[in-house]
């Protein structure tokens, strides 16, 4: 049996393990440093030295040169078109893997799908209501994703390696919106009905009105890090997104269509949750990793207060993320009901809050749902739904001959 450490593969370099990599050097950006130097030192720049280095000659491109030592996940002074020397080698392997993961929405046969949902006696109206809430939710959630990546996350990030995480993973969040949008079109549902309603279903638009102060902090233009209450806000959203929108928010969603799949309903559906569950847990590790680093780089962050307000946004969570399973299983269905998720979610909290440093907030709770855990592991289900009729191979598995 697989356990949730699983999720944290193929790196095996979590940022916390990667203390040697700092052994080199302190934050350069001390809390009171005004600006963040988000933009890079390009040639026609003059060069900003690392506090500490000796002075060198403005115009001298050896001075120019990128050392690994002075890279910052934040506030960083070294030049962010620079992606090597390499400093956070976990970010530059967990990039390699999303690639190596790549899919399409269109490779997954619906057919399945579009006949059983036809069907009048095909589904349950259970059933039924849990594929249109999911929808509901999902259209837009990784719309929001893929925003709070390229229009806030992205430029605070002094780090290249990340910077290339990120540029893959708001791909990924496009091919996943691409994905639910497929599911729609295939099945003939509302359109109108579904991508509205994160505004018109309560459970839904509660859960997004959780976390769209987090993106909108962080997209503000005027929004800038380099003190502590603005690198703390950050951080904060980092937090929300990675552990609660990514790590949480899309669970309830995940296992009920999963559990419909493999009572084998909605196959093909569920093929495609299964890839896309696969590109979330890698797109929450990387964050936890981004998190613990920027931590270890910044501790006068980390103080009780802010801890403390993290934790209040935890339970709040999994408040929403429990009314949203009451509102889409009303009654017990697939062998599944909503207070088995109260103790799947506080599960998850925990687990996310350990990753993160924060003591476990619901103690001794356990895994309801352990084949969740299997489904996360691709390689040893591959295709569990043998709806899929392309295999994508990484790189290293491709013969030119
Ligand atoms: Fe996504
Ligand atoms: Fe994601």
């Amino acid at each position: 049996m697989l356990t949730w450490d699983d999720e944290v593969k193929p790196s095996n370099s979590g940022a916390l393990s990667n203390a040697s990599d700092m052994a080199a050097g302190r934050p350069t950006a001390s809390p009171s440093s005004p600006a963040s130097f988000a933009q890079p030192a390009l040639a026609t720049h003059s060069f900003s030295a690392p506090a500490g280095a000796q002075p060198v000659a403005a115009t001298t491109a050896a001075a120019r040169r990128v050392n690994a030592a002075d890279k910052r996940i934040i506030n960083g002074q070294t030049d962010v078109n620079q992606l090597v020397p390499f400093k956070y080698k976990w970010a530059w392997e967990k990039y390699l893997a999303t690639c190596a993961n790549h899919w399409m929405p269109q490779e997954v046969n619906m057919n399945r799908d579009i006949a059983l949902w036809k069907d009048p006696n095909g589904l349950t109206e259970d059933e039924r209501r849990i594929v249109k809430r999911n929808l509901g939710f999902f259209v837009t959630a990784d719309s929001l994703a893929a925003n709070n990546i390229v229009l806030g996350t992205y430029r605070h990030i002094t780090a290249p390696e990340c910077r290339q995480f990120l540029l893959r993973q708001a791909f990924e969040e496009a091919i996943h919106t691409h994905a639910y949008q497929y599911i729609v079109e295939s099945l003939g549902l509302d359109e109108s009905e579904i991508f509205n309603a994160y505004n018109e279903v309560q459970s839904i638009r509660d859960k997004d009105e959780f976390l769209i102060p987090f993106i909108d902090a962080i997209m503000d233009p005027n929004f800038k890090t380099g003190t502590p209450e603005t690198d703390q806000t950050l951080l904060k959203s980092l937090i929300v997104f990675a552990c609660l929108m990514e790590g949480l928010f899309f669970y309830v969603g995940f296992t009920q269509i999963l559990a419909l799949g493999r009572q084998n309903k909605m196959t093909g559906a569920a093929e495609q949750y299964q890839y896309i569950l696969r590109d979330e847990s890698m797109h929450c590790n990387f964050g936890i990793d981004l998190i613990n680093q920027l931590k270890l780089e910044n501790p006068h962050l980390w103080t009780p207060e802010f801890k403390a307000e993290i934790k209040a946004l935890f339970q709040k969570a999994v408040e929403l993320e429990y009314r949203y399973a009451e509102d889409t299983m009303p009654r017990g269905v697939l062998g599944m009901n909503a207070s088995m998720f109260k103790g799947y979610l506080r599960y998850i909290a925990n687990r996310r809050a350990t990753q993160i440093g924060l003591e476990a907030l619901f103690p001794n709770e356990e895994n309801p749902f352990p084949w969740m855990s299997e489904m996360i592991d691709l390689k040893k289900e591959r295709n569990f739904f043998e709806t899929r009729v392309i295999e994508y191979q990484s790189g290293g598995a491709l013969s030119w001959d």
